[in-house]
């Protein structure tokens, strides 16, 4: 079966919010705006279809998620990730970040510290000081190539008594790093020698490119199954954000007591009708689609990667190995930020993600997404390539 990724949808008819921003955050309507990760394709067919279906069906009363959704999503982790799950370590959640919210509830109390790892989604921060709890800022440790990996040093002296939860983002959005087993577990060596209650963000897991693979933090070991809520979803795979469903798996029966109250009292409910269909419609019948998006997903970033190459001496990206997000590093240009993110807007009308939205290591930063049909991909590369080729020429 093919697909077609190259298909054009206007997205400015409706409300979607990278286009319905654009004039708030960019101060123009005049741009190509590749920031919030959502994607500029079309949902697969299968999704679409099973939505129309339950829409037509004139009753849109309260319903719960139905157990044929969640054995679809059991069944694909198990293919795709190797994961065993049970029916009864899993919670509906509309939205990974209340999930994090929940869980830094579950887990932590006022004035206890949350260990996150910038530079990282935004929300992995405010959800730690909003709640009341401090942040420990343990930056990803770069190379010289532009390769991240954990700070393990850096984690082991920043550590003390009040130190309750960590925040992992796996795969990390922004780097695109995918976690190699060998890192994760030296993470979770850590975790349980201290203590140390984990959030597996794995919203990203099924965006992951050959030869890559992604490991589940819970997959890891017993121990760490043990210590471990995972938040995951069909979100990003599919591109349904506007379905707003996810699910939180935890193993533990302790630690799902304890989540379990704290996610009672927000009372979730059961969610939205037409999200229950489409959840169900992707992970029983998605997996063609995905796997003909990863391919299209890999053209668009080997075409961002060879404009970098023409250009490396102003900006460096080292492509995702999993995410569609370009972690650009454009420290090369030496603009400071806000000229920075002047130069994408005015010159290459194109509106992303500020590097420093993602914690101060994100100075000399810019993340592009890259989702989208392969003429828009076309027309970002031109508009970049012009504006980085007249920079310095013009004296822009
Ligand atoms: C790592 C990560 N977690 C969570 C989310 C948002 O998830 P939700 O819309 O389910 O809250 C995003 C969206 O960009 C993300 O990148």
């Amino acid at each position: 079966m093919s697909f077609d990724f190259d298909r054009v949808v206007d997205r400015t008819v409706g409300n979607a919010e990278k286009y319905a921003l654009r004039q708030k955050l960019f101060g123009t309507e005049d741009l190509l705006p590749m920031w919030v990760a959502d994607m500029d394709i079309e949902t697969p067919p299968c999704i679409v279809e099973a939505v129309q279906k339950r829409a037509a069906h004139p009753i849109y009363g309260y319903e719960e998620v139905p157990q044929s959704a969640f054995d679809a999503q059991i069944a694909w982790m198990k293919k795709r990730h190797g994961l065993s799950i049970q029916r009864e370590w899993m919670f509906y959640s509309h939205s990974v970040v209340t999930t994090i919210n929940t869980a830094i509830h579950a887990f932590t109390k006022p004035g206890e510290k949350v260990v996150v790892q910038t530079p990282i989604y935004p929300p992995f921060m405010h959800t730690v000081t909003q709640n009341g709890r401090h942040i420990l800022r343990n930056p990803l440790k770069r190379s010289e190539k532009g390769d991240y990996t954990f700070d393990f040093d850096d984690l082991r002296s920043k550590i003390d008594a009040d130190t309750k939860l960590l925040l992992l983002c796996s795969p990390h959005n922004p780097v695109g790093r995918v976690w190699s087993r060998e890192e994760l577990q030296a993470l979770a060596d850590i975790c349980l020698e201290h203590d140390i209650k984990v959030v597996a963000d794995e919203i990203h897991s099924d965006l992951v490119y050959a030869p890559h693979r992604h490991t589940p933090f819970s997959s890891l070991s017993e121990a760490a199954a043990n210590i471990t809520v995972t938040a995951i979803g069909p979100g990003k795979t599919f591109n349904v954000a506007g379905l707003a469903i996810s699910t939180v798996v935890v193993q533990n029966e302790a630690m799902r007591e304890r989540f379990s109250t704290a996610y009672e009292r927000i009372h979730f409910a059961q969610g939205n009708v037409f999200a229950h269909a489409g959840f169900e419609a992707a992970y029983s019948q998605g997996e063609a689609w995905l796997e003909a998006l990863l391919v299209h997903l890999q053209k668009n970033s080997a075409k961002l990667e060879a404009l970098c190459r023409r250009h490396s001496e102003k900006i460096r990206f080292v492509p995702p190995q999993g995410t569609y997000l370009a972690w650009l590093d454009c420290s090369g240009m030496d603009l400071g930020n806000r000229e920075l993110r002047r130069f994408f807007i005015e010159e290459a009308a194109l509106g992303l993600s500020p590097g420093t939205s993602f914690g101060k290591e994100g100075s000399g930063y810019m993340r592009l997404n890259f989702a989208v049909p392969s003429s828009v991909m076309d027309d970002a590369i031109a508009q970049l390539d012009l504006a980085l080729s007249n920079f310095g020429e013009y004296g822009l």
